[in-house]
């Protein structure tokens, strides 16, 4: 009997070791991120948040910091001339400081999501100034001190170099650019101002615009402390990483920061396995971060979603994709342990 009782207090304890060690000595991203002092994101959409427990917990156990991804867009947190609507974003960015999670403010100035009565409208210059102003001071002003980085302007180039047509260029004049950070800076001067676009990353027309147009803005004294490259990238487009590496260097000879801000990889269309499709999606996203990480003035990576299952892309491009570090399960995928390793390994 004893000897039973003695074997039985064996295999507890055995048992309870194992426990506390599976318990304890898993780490999750956020924690070997912040072990490289470099912030891991993940972009937040509203109705996930509000109604799927797994979501929010995948997301604070893992990312350190998050972007709301449409809800401080115009339309959304200012639908009417006097009206904003503040409150899920109020939410998430509570969410945020509850979990010690930054937040990155997604976004000021932009051609799309505006409200119809800005669209519909017909405002003269100073008009459609002041209500820009307005707009910016209102929102920074509201989250001064809970926003660490602004996306100010987004998106505003062509391909070829050329700056966007859109309402703020027509009304406001090529100008615009430079008031938003201005503006943005007055209602919060510790908040970081940056400029994000896509394909801007290589070298090209429209990085090399972009480039030359914030080298301006800083060499003028302009309150702006970095780039965005959004890096929404596809297995059936390798990216030369070099010329990545390159564009990163001169925006550090300048004194700008660069920031990935809303990476996914898509997998659709190509003719590959799905297991080498994901095995091809982890090493794009493990390349990406090895050059943040081997550059003093990159430290930080966002993924466009949390999980495949709220993907932005199938609606986007019309296929189905699995384009983040969560699957549709919220199993960690071979992305995510890529990047594990990588920030292990550093
Ligand atoms: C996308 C969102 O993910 C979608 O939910 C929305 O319907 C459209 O906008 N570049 C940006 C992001 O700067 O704001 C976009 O987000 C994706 C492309």
């Amino acid at each position: 009997m004893k000897k039973k009782i003695f074997l039985f207090s064996v295999l507890l304890l055995f048992f309870m070791f194992f426990l506390f060690k599976s318990f304890y000595g898993k780490h999750y991203l956020r924690e070997v991120a912040s072990k490289n002092n470099f912030l891991i994101g993940a972009s937040v959409s509203s109705s996930p948040f509000l109604k799927d427990e797994q979501y929010k917990i995948t997301l604070k156990n893992e990312f350190n910091l998050l972007t709301i991804e449409d809800d401080m867009k115009f339309a959304r947190i200012h639908p009417q001339r006097n009206t904003y609507n503040f409150l899920i974003p109020d939410l998430i960015v509570e969410f945020a400081e509850e979990n010690e999670m930054k937040v990155r403010g997604h976004t000021l100035v932009w051609h799309a999501t505006l409200p119809d009565w800005i669209k519909d409208k017909k405002y003269t210059k100073e008009e459609l100034s002041s209500i820009l102003k307005s707009h910016i001071q209102t929102v920074v002003s509201h989250y001064k001190g809970k926003v660490y980085t602004w996306d100010v302007v987004n998106e505003a180039y062509n391909d070829d170099g050329t700056l966007r047509d859109n309402i703020w260029l027509r009304t406001i004049g090529p100008e615009y650019i430079e008031l938003a950070f201005q503006w943005a800076h007055e209602a919060d001067p510790n908040a970081l101002l940056f400029y994000n676009d896509y394909s801007n990353e290589g070298l090209n027309q429209k990085s090399d615009a972009i480039f030359e147009m914030l080298k301006s803005l800083k060499k003028r004294g302009v309150s702006i402390d970095g780039v965005g490259f959004q890096m929404h990238s596809s297995i059936t487009y390798e990216k030369n990483y070099e010329v990545i590496k390159e564009n990163i260097k001169r925006y550090k000879d300048i004194g700008l920061e660069v920031h990935i801000t809303e990476m996914d990889v898509k997998i659709q269309h190509s003719n590959k396995s799905q297991k080498e499709r994901l095995q091809q999606q982890a090493e794009m996203y493990s390349k990406t971060l090895k050059l943040c990480l081997s550059s003093s003035n990159c430290s930080s990576l966002v993924t466009w979603g949390v999980t495949d299952k709220y993907s932005w892309i199938p609606n986007f491009t019309g296929e189905e994709d699995s384009p983040l570090l969560f699957d549709e399960k919220y199993r960690a995928k071979p992305s995510y342990e890529a990047i594990y390793k990588l920030f292990q390994e550093n």
